[in-house]
This record gives structure tokens, sequence and C-alpha cells, in this order.
């Protein structure tokens, strides 16, 4: 470790020039101190460390091989297997967009290079029925647009488990936020109340399937505090309800018949829909002022048009896939009833996600491993992604399994405990 040194100039902060920074000597002088045991100097040695102990504490994260060797895959969230079949659909793709490009050379308020951005934006504008404005993800979706929501006199309420992506937003804005209990609408309400004066504006963060419990908003509930408090917004992310509920696959909101309640709905392209980037739903005052102030938006490349034409085509696909929405409801729920009335193992889950909380990172570990030999890959989720003693497997089901598949699944775990 490099010692700090004291002496002219040495107790600034990093960044931070001294008083009398102009009067320090290069160290290469006979009158600079000689640093303390150059030899042993070691600029990774700390995040080394850091590495050992979530190793200790089996939290180490490695990106998988790509090779699944013929398991069950309950990683992905290919919800409805579109991204398991994308060859079939290349050459649909390449005789209707063979123009797209793999790139977009700049930010989409540079470029010119946005015909399908324009498109995808226009098609999903019509689905909806109210405007949509395209992100690169949805993680610079939920980082820029909260960002910038957080004009002077607004207050965030965020659900406890929504997701890393709109923390960071919340941190990033610097406004002033408070989380309520993970789906508690009263508590949510009770939040409202007492802070609806001090503020122009309450936004009510959530999640409409959350990606860790599987379990559902109340959006409806949701909806009703909202008319009953006209200062309270609506940001809801959709990223794992979009494809999957409601009979367009266009989430829950249009699931609940709501959509329009909705101030901000933001759905994900990467998951259900197969594709990458992500979209907002909003107002035309609001998109125009996303486009003046996001700065994920603004600031970053776009992602390509090839990305966005395709985005069209799965989208498309998606659209028409109501029976395989259907049928993923049904596992979801068989997977449910068989891991209580097999294995006595109660699970949160009211969707396709379905986790199976251990209560132990190493446990969770050496479950999957256990797992992956019977032939099924899952992820073994540990914190600081779920809170501690809430380690998991999560099992993400999609529409090309079969019921036989999920009673194997139920077998397997059963002989691991
Ligand atoms: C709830 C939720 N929101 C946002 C994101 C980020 O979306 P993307 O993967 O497109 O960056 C995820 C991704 O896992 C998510 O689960």
């Amino acid at each position: 470790m490099v010692k700090k040194k004291k002496g002219r100039g040495g107790a600034s902060a990093p960044g931070q020039k001294s008083k009398n920074s102009r009067a320090v000597k290069p160290l290469a002088t006979a009158a600079a101190p000689v640093p303390v045991d150059i030899a042993e100097a070691d600029p990774l040695k700390a995040f080394a460390d850091h590495l050992d102990h979530l190793a200790d504490e089996h939290r180490m994260r490695v990106i998988p091989g790509d090779a699944t060797q013929g398991r069950v895959d309950l990683l992905s969230n290919d919800y409805l297997g579109l991204a398991a079949e994308a060859q079939t659909y290349m050459p649909e793709f390449l005789r209707r967009f063979p123009d797209a490009s793999f790139t977009s050379s700049a930010s989409r308020l540079l470029s010119r290079a946005n015909k399908y951005h324009n498109q995808l934006e226009e098609y999903l504008g019509n689905l909806y029925g109210r405007p949509a404005l395209l992100f690169n993800s949805g993680y610079h979706a939920n980082i820029g647009i909260i960002q910038a929501l957080a004009l002077p006199g607004t207050l965030f309420l965020a659900d406890k488990l929504i997701h890393a992506s709109a923390i960071d937003g919340l941190r990033l804005s610097g406004a002033d936020f408070k989380r309520f209990p993970h789906n508690d609408m009263r508590k949510l309400r009770r939040l409202i109340k007492e802070n609806y004066q001090a503020y122009e504006r309450i936004i009510v963060i959530a999640e409409s399937i959350y990606s860790m419990d599987g379990d559902v908003l109340d959006i409806e509930q949701l909806v009703k505090i909202k008319q009953e408090y006209p200062k309270v917004m609506l940001y809801i992310d959709e990223a794992h309800g979009f494809g999957v509920r409601g009979v367009r696959g266009l989430g829950l909101a249009e699931e609940c018949g709501v959509t329009d309640e909705i101030d901000i709905l933001m759905g994900t392209l990467g998951k259900a829909a197969a594709s990458a980037g992500a979209f907002v739903i909003t107002s035309p005052v609001m998109k125009s002022y996303l486009i003046n102030s996001a700065r994920s938006l603004i600031f970053s490349t776009a992602i390509s048009p090839a990305q966005a034409a395709w985005s069209i085509l799965m989208i498309e696909k998606l659209t028409g896939l109501n029976e395989r929405r259907l049928h993923l409801q049904r596992l979801s729920r068989y997977l449910v009833k068989e891991l209580e009335r097999r294995l006595n193992f109660e699970s949160p889950s009211k969707s396709q996600i379905v986790p199976l909380i251990i209560g132990d990172a190493s446990e969770a570990v050496i479950m999957s491993e256990f797992l992956a030999d019977k032939g099924f890959d899952s992820l073994a989720i540990r914190r600081p992604t779920v809170p501690a003693g809430s380690e998991r497997l999560r099992f993400s089901l999609n529409a090309k399994l079969t019921e036989k598949d999920i009673d194997r699944l139920v077998t397997a775990i059963g002989h691991y405990r």
C-alpha cells in the first residue's frame, strides 16, 4: 500500500488543489519526500481483497459459459420463446428491412439514421394510443428518465423491491425519495398523505411484475390512489410484463385496462420481445421534455437501425401470441402449486418468475449446481440483488416448456431435499 505522504500539498483530497499547490516541487527533485516502500505499492490489492471477500461469502459473480449442454433454460427472460426461434424470422427480416444498418453512428439527436427508430416509435405509439420514446436499454431508460423527472418540488415514492436501475436513477437524481414496503398500498397512501402539502408532485415508482419475487403490482389500486391525489404521477416499469400480460402483450396495464392512467410506462425489448432496447409510453409533453432532458438518451449512441427494425418484427409477432401467454400463465401456476403440494415450498410468485427462497447464499449456489447436473439451468440470486436471508433460486419460465418439464423440475428439487 502506498502510504499517504505528509508535507507540502500532501493533505489535499484527490482532484483538489491545495492552496500552495503551485509551490509543490516534482517528486524527482532532491527535496521531494521519498515514497515509503515503492516496491510494495499495489493499487489493485484492494480490488483483489474485495473479490476474496465476495468469494468467502459465496457471492462471487461470474459470467457463465455459452454451453447449455441440452439443459432446460430457466435463466433467460425469453418468456415467449421468441428468441429461441429467432432464426426462423431471419428471412422475413432480411426481405423487409434490407437497408437496416448495424450502427446508428451517433445519438438519435445527432443521427440521420432514424428511419427505423421512428417507425418503431410510431408502431408502439399506435399500439398504446400515446406517444412512444425509445431508449437504449431499460437501464438507460430508468436512470435517464428518473433523473430528468427530478425537478425541484418532486418527491419520489418507490417500492422497496424496485430494480437496481431505478434505484440508480433515484440516486443520480439527488431528489427526495422514500421507499414503501413491497406492494403495500396502505403504507403508500399514508406516505402520500403525509407529504402531499410539502411537494408539487409525488412520483410513485413501481414494477408491474417484480423481477425477483415474481409477484404482481396491484395496479388498479395504485390507479385509484392516483385518481384521489391529483399531484401523484405513476412511473411503472413493465420490463417483465411487456409481452407477457394483456391480450396483445402490452403489459399488466393493458390487462387491467389502465394504460391511459400510467404517466410513464416503461417497457424493455430485451426480454419477451427477443430484441434489445426499451421504450416509454407517455404524453406528448413528457416525450418532448425527455428528449430535452434525459441524459442517457441525449448523450449515448442509439441502438442500431437493424435492432430497431428487428424490434418492429418481434413486436408484431409478440402481439399475436396470446395462446403462448396463457400457456405460460398455466405453467407458472402449475409450478407454484406443485412446489407447495409435493415439497411444501411456498412461493410468492403470481407470474412466470418463480423464486424458490433458500435463505442462504452457499446453499443456493450448491442447489443450482445440483439442478444443473439434473438438466436445469437456474440462477442463484444473492445479496445485494435480494436482501440477506432471502437468497434464492430464480426460475424464469418460458412458453416452450411443458407440464412434463415442470414435473421433472419439481422431482429434481425433491431429490435435493
Ligand atoms: C425490472 C427491470 N427494469 C429494468 C431492467 C433493465 O432493463 P435492460 O436489461 O433492458 O437494461 C431490468 C433488467 O433486468 C429489470 O428487471
